[in-house]
């Protein structure tokens, strides 16, 4: 199965601009799921929950989810890709998984980062496995990388592949990935954006360096940090199955919950 990341430089505000150019990427490589960066199509730096609110969009009925609905559909492909959501009972931070055939599966961000804080809801959504063709997917946004748990519990529910869009600021984020996908023996894939954001008094850099890994803990390929570009992996997504480390370990079954859970709280 060939899994992609597409790494690009939204432009601010500029939607249906930075739709059409992840498209227009996409297209240049044909892959079975494409992950986009967190708020792929709308930019980072929003300078007061208003501004957020008039760029944010609904799950199903967005001009974000329509269009890239219908490129899934056209190229027989699942994109999870990074966006505002405008919901009925909140402001999230969101990603979402469309095929265009099924209704957007939609995970908002449990772990919102700095002043992402004074913008968003928190998220309100479980984990979730999304299944497509042969794949298990889990979805994890951005910071939820410092929550080891979240990776954990999505490999317990059963991903293979974990797919992440993310705005990156911090550079630690790459190792920690190699890590998740060491302890969890799944795959991972992480979308970042590139470039520079100036507004309302708060600079963000971007730092790139998309990056896949495989179930080992292998970096099968890192971007670099100041250009737009995409890449294709062609993974075996069953080889997340295997649990094993050698014929005596098997790190889910090596588990001693009974000893971690949950009088150490
Ligand atoms: C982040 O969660 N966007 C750093």
């Amino acid at each position: 199965m060939k899994i992609a990341f597409v790494q690009i430089y939204p432009e601010f505000g500029q939607i249906e601009k930075n739709v059409n150019r992840a498209i227009a990427f996409m297209q240049s490589m044909p892959a079975d799921i494409y992950v986009l960066p967190e708020l792929f199509a709308t930019g980072y730096v929003f300078e007061s929950r208003a501004e957020l609110m008039s760029l944010a969009e609904p799950a199903e009925s967005g001009f974000t989810a329509v269009t890239l609905g219908q490129f899934a559909r056209a190229n027989n492909a699942g994109i999870v890709y990074g966006f505002p959501e405008k919901a009925p009972d909140g402001l999230f931070n969101s990603c979402a998984f469309v095929d265009g055939i099924n209704r957007p599966v939609v995970y908002r961000k449990l772990h919102l980062f700095y002043k992402e804080k004074q913008l968003f809801d928190p998220g309100n959504t479980r984990l979730k496995i999304v299944h497509f063709r042969e794949a298990r997917l889990g979805m994890m946004i951005c910071f939820d990388w410092i929550f080891p748990e979240v990776a954990r519990r999505l490999a317990l529910m059963g991903a293979q592949v974990i797919c992440h869009p993310v705005n990156l600021v911090m550079p630690y984020c790459q190792n920690a990935m190699t890590t998740r996908s060491i302890e969890n023996r799944v795959f991972t894939i992480t979308a970042n954006r590139i470039g520079v954001e100036n507004r309302g008094g708060l600079e963000c850099r971007f730092t790139g360096q998309s990056q896949v890994t495989d179930c080992k803990g292998n970096v099968l390929y890192c971007a670099s940090s100041d250009k737009e570009e995409t890449f294709v992996a062609d993974i075996n997504v069953v080889d997340a199955d295997d649990k094993n480390i050698n014929e005596l370990n098997n790190i889910w079954e090596d588990r001693r919950i009974d000893f971690l859970e949950p009088g150490d709280r």
